[in-house]
């Protein structure tokens, strides 16, 4: 396999400790609402909060905590923050967004009653007839001098400086986290194939890195799976199925519990081939009628795989239903052949999600049954004609949204003949990406140029077209890693 690259330690991520006083910060919030400022509870909580504050002053002995385009910061640092859970943030946000607020600075050495006085004066604004220069002039008449609201424009300004290195710390994490999921992949397989023990905990922990990355940013993954040249594509198909289909589910807003059940579905969708011969896997030529009925007992292998050598759990079972279920179609037809029950009228959500990313993959990568790479775009046509019969309209629709037009990972052509890998795209104009400049017309750079499509001073360079980069002997490998 190659070799996993070594991820520098992050400046610009925070680490558990800012983490916590997050936590302590929210939770106290949603308290002061909820109960008395003498409370125990309040107390304890405000205690804790002080010592997180503490824990993470700076050198002037401030801490400053910073929402930006739903991002936190704790003195610029960003914190991998899951805002989703029962903390109340989101409510928070959405309330600092009309006050105009962006922020909040503590001294760290601010008293426990400012601190209750503090949460408790906030608990009771009303967003609606108060703004951040208001809420400032009373903290002054109240006398809070430990603690000051940050407007969001400051915060805005900073987002512009901090937003490009922010980028490329976000694809550093993802790009670690994928080859770390691809070895964890190897690993599983080789494991399984020798009758070894699998270690589920570990692949539940890469499961869990994979969703925090995307629901933070998907296109840092979804570029990686652009990368089709590995020496053994199995790793990176699983591992770019677990992607697709995390992303999906994400989109869908399932709850943690059923993605990290997704994505153990789809790393393990193929285990199954592992007990077929490695000739018969690594085949350079098309399959024969022979080879065929083999690679069919993969799902029926896969199944029964899982269900031996893993502890017995949700986990287990929904990911042996996936591995039996990805190559049946809408209609039933497909492989094993399997009765309709008759009290249902489709398969389960998660075999209709693995089935869209497995095929579009299978197909886009030219690895695997088929022996050339088809485009994405040709790839998703092909699927958009077989919808009736084999995928789910809705689910694909959600996919087309993911991977369309110029998914993260294609090469393009612009109109300054300047060719350049897509990163990221814009949720407002899908046509004007955000891309990394590779090469002009005296080839290509030695230095890629960071360039945001949708930015008036990149109002010149438009996207022509989509280049397949193995016509042009294009390394996307190479494109992607180099920063
Ligand atoms: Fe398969
Ligand atoms: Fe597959």
């Amino acid at each position: 396999m190659d070799v996993i690259p070594a991820e520098p330690k992050s400046r610009l991520l925070a680490g558990p400790r800012e983490e916590r006083l997050l936590t302590a910060f929210f939770v106290l919030y949603k308290t002061a609402r909820i109960i008395e400022e003498n409370n125990a509870t309040f107390k304890r909580q405000t205690a804790g909060f002080a010592r997180c504050l503490e824990e993470c002053s700076d050198e002037g002995g401030k801490v400053h905590i910073k929402i930006i385009s739903s991002r936190y910061f704790i003195n610029d640092r960003m914190v991998r923050f899951d805002d989703r859970g029962l903390s109340g943030a989101a409510a928070v946000v959405s309330e600092w967004d009309s006050l105009g607020v962006g922020g909040v600075r503590f001294a760290s050495d601010i008293e426990h009653a400012e601190i209750e006085q503090f949460f408790t004066f906030m608990a009771q604004v009303k967003p609606n007839s108060e703004n951040l220069e208001s809420l400032s002039e009373h903290l002054k008449a109240y006398h809070m001098s430990s603690v000051q609201l940050l407007s969001r424009t400051g915060a805005e300004d900073k987002e512009a400086m901090v937003s490009e290195e922010i980028r490329r710390e976000f694809r550093r994490g993802a790009r670690s986290t994928f080859f770390k999921a691809m070895s964890v992949v190897k690993e599983v397989m080789v494991n399984t194939k020798q009758e070894r023990d699998i270690n589920i905990s570990k692949t539940k922990r890469v499961v869990h890195s994979l969703i925090d990355h995307i629901t933070r940013d998907e296109a840092s993954l979804i570029e990686l799976t652009a990368i089709k040249d590995f020496d053994d594509y199995t790793y990176a198909h699983c591992t770019n199925v677990c992607v697709y289909a995390l992303t999906l589910g994400v989109r869908l807003g399932l709850d943690r519990a059923r993605l990290s059940q997704l994505g153990m579905t789809a790393l393990f969708h193929d285990i199954g081939k592992v007990k077929l011969p490695t000739d018969l896997i690594r085949k350079p030529q098309a399959y024969d009628e022979n080879d065929w009925i083999q690679m069919q007992t993969h799902p029926h292998l896969g199944a029964k795989t899982i269900l031996r050598n893993l502890t017995f759990d949700t986990h287990a079972a929904r990911a042996a239903r996936g591995a039996l279920e990805h190559h049946v179609n809408k209609d039933f037809t497909g492989y094993p052949m399997l009765r309709r029950p008759r009290s249902k009228k489709s398969l389960n959500l998660f075999s209709k999600i693995i089935s869209i990313v497995d095929t579009f993959d299978a197909l886009t990568s030219g690895r695997i049954y088929i022996r050339k790479p088809i485009p994405p775009e040709d790839v998703l046509k092909k699927m958009h004609y077989q919808m009736n019969v084999k995928f789910d309209g809705f689910l694909l629709k959600i996919f087309n949204d993911i991977v369309g037009i110029y998914p993260a990972g294609s090469v393009v052509l612009l109109s300054t003949d300047e060719i350049a890998l897509v990163l990221t795209n814009s949720e407002h104009d899908k046509a004007r990406p955000y891309v990394k400049i590779v090469g002009n017309k005296q080839g290509i750079l030695e230095q890629p140029e960071w360039a945001d499509l949708s930015a008036e001073d990149n109002a010149h360079r438009v996207i022509v077209r989509r280049i397949d980069p193995t016509r042009y002997g294009l390394d996307v490998k190479h494109f992607i890693m180099c920063d």
